[in-house]
């Protein structure tokens, strides 16, 4: 069987770290790009929101990774018709024709498939979105269920919200809080953060079984982002008095931001490859040691 790895959306967050891992892990791999100046011989030009059947699938694929969409609730609120193209169109278009081909697919989906009313959501629940980008989700998950239903070789891997070393936001609320400077963060806007670095070993192990099905990767429990940051002050050695919680609802999101739960039941990754997110505060800590 073929070792090379088609990953759709090369330049995304989750694409770099599982692009790293799986050429650490020798294997072969094709990382798509809608840039041209970034397009070469391992880097296809794909645009999802340009038809895609003409797209020419390169040669001796054994899978690929669905990693390109547009991935924020705003952007999708914001542009219903023109990300739904992306998220929706494009995606199940692709994934279509290299299923014809039996190449196996593997798409990232979300929580956001979910209302947020309930904690450690089960697999086979039934999708109740609230936002457009999980409308989005939930219809490109629903295309790909009548596809696995025909026993074709697909994988849906949900995840919530995915941390990088170096985290922006936590580098920032810690460099202000070590300066003594107050922050603002939500006390009702939760996250159950899971490192890149493990969503990527998820996805090699998904791609080298060929696993089919539903699967789900959080952490463990939710903690206000306002929770956070009265973490990284007490790390930081400064009065917690500095962190002002306010509520999300005084800015303008779209629906969906502050979900009160975005726990998905994970036990089937940890009862097949032993995979596990640890706790939020432990997730925090290493993300504090990436901001230097
Ligand atoms: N990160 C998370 O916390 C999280 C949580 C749950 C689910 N997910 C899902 O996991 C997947 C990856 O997320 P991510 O955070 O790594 O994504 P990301 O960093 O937001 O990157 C999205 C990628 O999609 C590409 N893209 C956008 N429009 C495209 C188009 N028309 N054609 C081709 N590519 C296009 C972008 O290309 P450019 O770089 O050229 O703009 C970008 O590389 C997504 O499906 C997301 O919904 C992510």
């Amino acid at each position: 069987m073929s070792q090379r790895i088609l990953i759709v959306g090369g330049n995304s967050e989750i694409a770099g770290a599982t692009v790293s891992h799986l050429r650490a892990q020798g294997r072969e791999v094709l990382a798509t790009t809608r840039r041209a100046d970034r397009a070469g011989a391992d880097r296809p030009l794909l645009d999802l929101a340009q038809p895609v059947g003409n797209w020419a699938i390169p040669a001796d694929l054994g899978a690929a990774c669905f990693c390109a969409a547009i991935a924020r609730l705003a952007d999708c609120a914001r542009n219903p018709e023109g990300s739904s193209r992306v998220n929706v169109t494009g995606t199940v278009a692709l994934a279509d024709r290299l299923l014809a081909r039996g190449i196996p697919v593997l798409f990232l989906s979300t929580d956001k498939v979910f209302d947020g009313s309930r904690a450690h959501v089960p697999a086979d629940a039934p999708l109740c979105p609230v936002s457009e980008y999980g409308r989005q989700k939930a219809a490109a998950e629903a295309a790909l269920h009548l596809r696995m239903a025909q026993d074709a070789p697909v994988a849906i891997l949900r995840l919530a919200k995915v941390v990088s070393p170096g985290m922006e936001l936590v580098c920032r609320w810690l460099a202000d809080l070590r300066a003594g400077k107050p922050v603002r963060a939500f006390h009702d806007m939760m996250m159950a953060p899971t490192p890149v670095a493990l969503v990527a070993q998820t996805i090699e192990r998904l791609l080298a079984e060929l696993s089919t099905g539903i699967f789900q990767l959080t952490g463990p429990r939710d903690i206000a982002y306002s929770e956070v940051a009265v973490h990284l002050a007490r790390r930081a050695g400064v009065d917690p008095a500095l962190v002002e919680a306010v509520s999300a609802h005084s800015i303008d999101l779209p629906e969906g931001s502050t979900a009160a739960n975005t726990t998905l039941d994970s036990t089937a990754l940890s009862q097949r490859f032993g995979i596990a997110v640890p706790d939020a505060i432990e997730v925090v800590d290493a993300l504090i040691d990436s901001c230097g």
